[in-house]
């Protein structure tokens, strides 16, 4: 009972504010300039994104939790394009085969709990000629020590953190799932304890 109504009320809450960490904000700002038209972003979040599309028309906003949603609805209300909330799991996407020229994940792929099924829903719903644009923390395939207590914390961390996972190398996942990275940027984000600093921000299109 404790542990729901963490998930329920304080958990969005801390969501909300961890996301906006300057490091962060900035990374935001650098991937999603390069959207426009209709785009699908996945793991929705509170709407943190929303300043950063300068060019969108529509804006499907995928976001299976309804409480996190919540917390996003006065940047939904002020946002000058439309945005519409869909609440399902990237695990089965409600859209056509092929249909879509930009998908978006920030921070998002490590909380997905079939990772495998969302990235070839991913791949199945993005045209031939789309981009999947991803920001997202990674295992830290540099350092050991570091890598190490990634695996031996991940249990706790998706006790606290909602599903989160510590350790997953994403670059290696979208690979087995046919995407070629042709942007592939690592960095460590400021602000961020390092168990989960690492980062990658990529660019992504079907082989
Ligand atoms: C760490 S938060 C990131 C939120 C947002 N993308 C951001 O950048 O601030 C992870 C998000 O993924 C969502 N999520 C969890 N499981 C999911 C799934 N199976 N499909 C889509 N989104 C999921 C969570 O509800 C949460 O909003």
């Amino acid at each position: 009972m404790i542990y729901k109504f963490y998930q329920q009320y304080i958990f969005p809450h801390l969501l909300n504010q961890v996301m906006q960490t300057a490091s962060l904000m900035d990374k935001r700002r650098e991937l999603l300039l390069a959207v426009s038209g209709e785009a699908l972003e996945i793991g929705f979040g509170t709407g943190l994104n929303l300043p950063f599309y300068q060019n969108v028309d529509t804006l499907y906003a995928l976001e299976p939790n309804i409480d996190i949603y919540h917390l996003a609805a006065e940047r939904v209300h002020s946002t000058p394009f439309d945005v519409q909330h869909v609440q399902a799991g990237a695990e089965k996407l409600p859209f056509a085969d092929n249909s879509l020229d930009h998908i978006i994940s920030t921070w998002t792929l490590c909380s997905v709990a079939e990772i495998e099924q969302a990235l070839d829903e991913i791949y199945r719903v993005l045209k031939p000629t789309g981009t999947f644009h991803l920001v997202e923390h990674v295992q830290h395939n540099e350092n050991t020590k570091i890598r190490h207590l990634q695996n031996a914390l991940n249990p706790i961390q998706k006790k606290v953190a909602d599903g989160c996972n510590l350790n997953r190398n994403i670059e290696k996942l979208l690979k087995n799932a046919q995407f070629e990275l042709y942007e592939c940027q690592y960095f460590d984000a400021a602000g961020i304890p390092k168990i989960g600093s690492r980062m990658l921000l990529a660019r992504a299109r079907k082989l």
